[in-house]
């Protein structure tokens, strides 16, 4: 195997000295979604950098911290296979050696809807990671997909609010040939489950193609996909706008984004598209 596994700060800021570095920012229990981003860190950089890292700051004390899939070996080989030089995987003591950190990014407004309803806290605890990550890799780019929508806005609202000198690339989502867009968390779904989860994918289509007869109607559209398939539970659906990340007005017209987050069985799913709202 040729990928280089670094465990601590110092010795990735030594082995990086001086290299033009993409850094993609992960938690492991790695799939061809962040395949996509590793093959589009090295068209972007010589040197490609996974950190794979469960972070406890974004996990509330009820969520799957523990239960999170931690697949470390799996992963080495997938990355090595892919041609990726280093991968940062600190421990908790390594990235927090004082104890969840007192210092904090947070994520605003946008930081308490829809993701951070459900899960308070959570895009602080993103952040502040993220945060850490770039100040240790110093990477000309770090890329995240698309299926995390809102940890790509937030994301992108803190380079530019806190001027840090990374771009932020960002790759469309990855799914099956049936729709299910590809997730770490898609381990926990049992068969029927999974036929199940394929409601949200569907239901984002049906939402598209409703786009021209208005926000009422990508709305009906959706709920009817969801509310067909009785192992889902809706948990929100809505349409934001993408340069403010906030739900669009009656009167919107133009790019929006909907948002789905549900629940199928135990196994919470998030999934979202593009649409053009007309009407
Ligand atoms: O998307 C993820 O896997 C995580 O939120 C990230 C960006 C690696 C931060 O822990």
């Amino acid at each position: 195997m040729s990928v280089t596994v670094v465990e601590t700060i110092a010795e990735l800021r030594a082995a990086l000295e001086g290299r033009t570095v993409a850094l993609v920012p992960t938690m492991g229990a790695l799939h061809d979604g962040h395949l996509a981003l590793v093959n589009r860190a090295a068209e972007l950089a010589d040197t490609v950098v996974v950190s794979i890292f469960v972070n406890p700051l974004q996990f509330g004390p009820n969520e799957d911290l523990d239960k999170y899939p931690r697949t470390l070996a799996d992963d080495l080989v997938k990355l090595d296979a892919a041609g990726v030089e280093f991968v940062f995987a600190p421990s908790v003591d390594e990235m927090y050696p004082t104890g969840p950190s007192q210092t904090r990014v947070t994520a605003g407004q946008v930081g308490t809807l829809f993701e951070g309803r459900s899960r308070p806290g959570h895009f602080d605890g993103m952040l502040t990671v993220v945060a850490k990550l770039l100040g240790i890799v110093r990477p000309a780019s770090v890329l995240f997909g698309q299926k995390d929508a809102q940890q790509v806005f937030l994301v992108q609202r803190m380079v530019a609010d806190l001027d840090v000198a990374t771009s932020v690339e960002v790759v469309p989502t990855v799914r099956e040939q049936n729709g299910l867009a590809l997730s770490s968390r898609n381990r926990y779904l049992d068969e029927r489950e999974k036929r199940a989860a394929l409601a949200l994918s569907t239901a984002l289509e049906a939402a598209q193609s409703s786009g021209d007869r208005g926000i009422d109607a990508v709305l009906a559209a959706a709920q009817s996909v969801l509310m067909g398939e009785n192992l889902v539970r809706l948990d929100y659906l809505s349409v934001v706008n993408p340069a403010t990340f906030l739900p669009v007005d009656d009167d919107y017209r133009g790019r929006a984004r909907v948002l789905i987050a549900a629940r199928v069985g135990e196994t919470r799913l998030i999934d979202n598209e593009l649409i053009h709202l007309g009407g």
